[in-house]
């Protein structure tokens, strides 16, 4: 493993995600216990004196792997010779806040970065996109970083493939690890599918269909689903604050899974760019599909959709298109 440290930066430095993220980042959980890691910290102007205090905690956490930490409100300071990014920094949607003025709002800061990566990052860049709508975020940011090849900037459904494992496991009364190979499709929104049609348990040893080992394929077709959708709604509700510790895991379980690769016979879910062929899913979007990664190389797996599956893609999928109209219009 290389010794030159990693440069890592982190967007929206000084928020509630990020308070969890870095520590995982810093303690070597995502890019390797041996692998030192340079701190980049980019928030917006009136956040630098909160994110001091966050330089402050990290410097007192006395973490052997953090070589350097700098705070900074300009992202070509931000992003300079990056080799990986986690884009939690986005517009809060506030109240009366309409779809669209968000995603115009979001427009202007991912095309800022997205054109901030494009001039000092390096082109190998991996960058991670969690600010909402994350999906479109990151075609945003990809469309004004065109010398950054479209498979290096992705969007994150982990934390819903994470949601979706954790409740099947629950329902089968398994631990998490026992279940593998759930899929969330499309938008990181009300529109996703989570399909636990092709995922397994392993239940007192033997390993086994989550629709046999559920035994109500009823329940996996709806209240699921439902869950899964309205999940962070019902955090937000409980906690009066947005999921970030189950956000922060999430971001780290897709970048390590990204730069460390997936285990053999597992697939994970990560929104992608949407290629020729992929599901017939139109080209030019962010989607989320099954994805086995090797050599930080990610693959679409094919052939894990039916006829019910089908359908709940179209749904997604228009949402995610009308999404890039509201954004990009006839630019794209
Ligand atoms: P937060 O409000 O605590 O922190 C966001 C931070 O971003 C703030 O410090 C803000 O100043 C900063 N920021 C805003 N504009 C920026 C810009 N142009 N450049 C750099 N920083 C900027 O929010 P939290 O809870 O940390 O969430 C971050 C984002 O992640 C939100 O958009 C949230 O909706 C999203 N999210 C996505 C999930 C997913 O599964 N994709 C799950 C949970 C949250």
């Amino acid at each position: 493993m290389s010794t030159e440290p990693l440069n890592v930066c982190v967007t929206g430095a000084a928020g509630q995600i990020a308070y969890s993220l870095i520590y995982i980042v810093a303690k070597g959980e995502v890019f390797g216990k041996d692998q030192p890691i340079n701190l980049i910290l980019l928030d917006i102007q009136p956040m630098m004196g909160v994110l001091e205090g966050v330089v402050m905690e990290i410097q007192d956490c006395a973490f052997p792997l953090v070589k350097d930490v700098v705070a900074t409100a300009d992202p070509m300071v931000g992003f300079k010779d990056c080799d990986s990014v986690f884009m939690l920094g986005a517009m809060p949607r506030r109240e009366g806040m309409e779809r669209k003025d968000l995603l115009k709002a979001n427009c202007k800061i991912f095309e800022a970065q997205g054109a901030a990566l494009d001039k000092v990052a390096k082109k190998t860049v991996k960058v991670l996109v969690v600010g909402n709508p994350a999906n479109t975020n990151a075609l945003i940011c990809s469309t004004y970083a065109p010398s950054i090849p479209k498979e290096n900037i992705t969007a994150m459904t982990r934390l819903d493939q994470n949601r979706a494992t954790g409740q099947v496991a629950a329902k089968i009364g398994v631990t998490c690890d026992s279940v593998k190979n759930m899929i969330i499709w499309g938008n990181h929104s009300g529109t996703q599918f989570p399909d636990a049609a092709h995922a397994t348990a392993t239940v007192n040893g033997e390993s086994m269909s989550v629709y046999k080992a559920v035994n109500d394929d009823n329940y996996l077709k709806t209240d699921f689903v439902s869950t899964i959708q309205q999940r962070g709604a019902a955090v937000i509700k409980a906690r009066k604050l947005s999921s970030a510790m189950s956000a922060a895991k999430a971001a780290c379980d897709h970048m390590r899974d990204w730069w460390m690769g997936t285990p053999e016979g597992e697939y994970v879910s990560m929104a992608v760019y949407s290629a020729k062929n992929s599901y017939g899913i139109d080209e030019n979007l962010m989607f989320s599909f099954p994805c086995t990664v090797k050599d930080k190389t990610w693959t679409i797996v094919s052939g894990l959709t039916n006829d019910f599956t089908a359908e709940k893609l179209k749904i997604t999928e228009d949402e995610l298109k009308g999404e890039r109209e509201m954004a990009l219009g006839a630019s794209v």
